[in-house]
C-alpha cells in the first residue's frame, strides 16, 4: 500500500464523543478530512449540531450523556457499524480532595471511566464480531504523576489507561486494536481556568520542554496516526502527546 494511502479513511465511519469541545471538534475535523463520515456525539447538542452544518456532508450528530447507560446505549446503536471509536468525551472537577463531594466523585468517576468502559464494550461488540475496528480513549497524562486538586480525574483517567490493556488483550485475536493517547496541558475549555491565571500559565510551560502547551490538532493527529494502517501492529499502548512534560 502506498504509504499516504495507510491515512485515506474513506468509507470509515468514526464515532467521537465529546465532539463539540476542544479535542473532540479537532479530531473530527481531521477524520472528516481524511474522507470518513463522522459521528459527533455530545452532551453539547448545539455545539454538535453546529460542527455538523460546518463539515457539511458526511457528518451527523447526535446528543449523548456519557454518565447515562441508556444514553451509552442509544449511542452504541447510532454508532452502527463503527470502524474507530474515539472515546474522548470527559470532565474536571479542579477541588481540593478534603472539599470533593459524593456528587463530583460519582460524576468524573461515571463520565470519564465507567462511560469509557461501557460505550467501549458495546460498540466492541460489533467490531469484534466483523473482526475490524479500532477504539482510541483520550485518556490524560495525569494518570502517570501526582495531580493537585485532580485527585478523581487522575484517577479515573489511570483506569482508562489500565482499561486499555485489558481490552486489547481480549480483543487483539479478534482484529480489534484499542488504544490510548495522554495529553498534557492542551489548550481548551477544559483547562480556561489555569490558563488564565498568569502565575500558573506561566508556571506550567517552564514545564515544557518543547516550550508551548498543546493545542487540541496535536492530538488529533495522534488519534489518525493510531487509527490509521501505520499504526496496524500497534495496541494497548498510551501515547503521551505532552511536549515532554512528563519528563523531569
Ligand atoms: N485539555 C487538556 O489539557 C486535557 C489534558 C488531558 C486530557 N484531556 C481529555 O481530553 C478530552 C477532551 O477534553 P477537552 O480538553 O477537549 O475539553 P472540552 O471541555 O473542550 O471538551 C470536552 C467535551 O466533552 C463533553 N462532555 C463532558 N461530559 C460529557 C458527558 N457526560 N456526555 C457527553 N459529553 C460530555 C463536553 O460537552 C465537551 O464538549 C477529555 O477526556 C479530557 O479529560 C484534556
Amino acid at each position: 500500500m502506498p504509504f499516504l494511502d495507510q491515512f485515506d479513511f474513506s468509507g470509515r465511519r468514526v464515532c467521537v464523543t465529546g465532539a463539540a469541545g476542544g479535542i473532540g471538534s479537532a479530531m473530527a475535523r481531521a477524520f472528516h478530512g481524511l474522507g470518513a463520515t463522522v459521528l459527533l456525539a455530545d452532551r453539547d447538542r448545539d455545539g454538535v449540531a453546529a460542527l455538523a452544518v460546518e463539515l457539511g456532508g458526511r457528518a451527523e450528530w447526535h446528543a449523548y450523556d456519557q454518565s447515562d447507560i441508556a444514553s451509552i446505549e442509544g449511542l452504541a446503536r447510532a454508532a452502527g457499524e463503527a470502524d474507530v471509536l474515539l472515546n474522548n468525551a470527559g470532565i474536571l472537577v479542579y477541588e481540593p480532595l478534603l472539599k470533593l463531594t459524593w456528587e463530583d466523585l460519582r460524576r468524573v468517576v461515571d463520565t470519564n471511566l465507567v462511560g469509557v468502559i461501557a460505550l467501549t464494550r458495546l460498540v466492541g461488540e460489533g467490531m469484534v464480531r466483523r473482526r475490524r475496528g479500532t477504539v482510541i480513549h483520550t485518556g490524560s497524562q495525569l494518570a502517570f504523576s501526582g495531580a493537585e486538586f485532580r485527585a478523581v480525574y487522575a484517577a479515573a483517567k489511570a483506569g482508562v489507561s489500565q482499561f486499555t490493556k485489558t481490552a486489547a488483550l481480549e480483543w487483539g485475536r479478534h482484529g480489534v486494536r484499542v488504544n490510548c493517547i495522554a495529553p498534557g496541558r492542551t489548550l481548551t475549555n477544559m483547562n480556561r481556568r489555569l490558563l488564565s491565571d498568569p502565575a500558573d500559565h506561566a508556571k506550567g510551560l517552564e514545564r515544557i520542554p518543547l516550550g508551548r502547551y498543546g493545542r487540541p490538532e496535536d492530538i488529533a493527529n495522534a488519534a489518525v496516526f493510531l487509527a490509521s494502517e501505520a499504526a496496524s501492529y500497534i495496541t494497548g499502548h498510551t501515547l503521551i502527546v505532552d511536549g515532554g512534560w512528563i519528563l523531569p
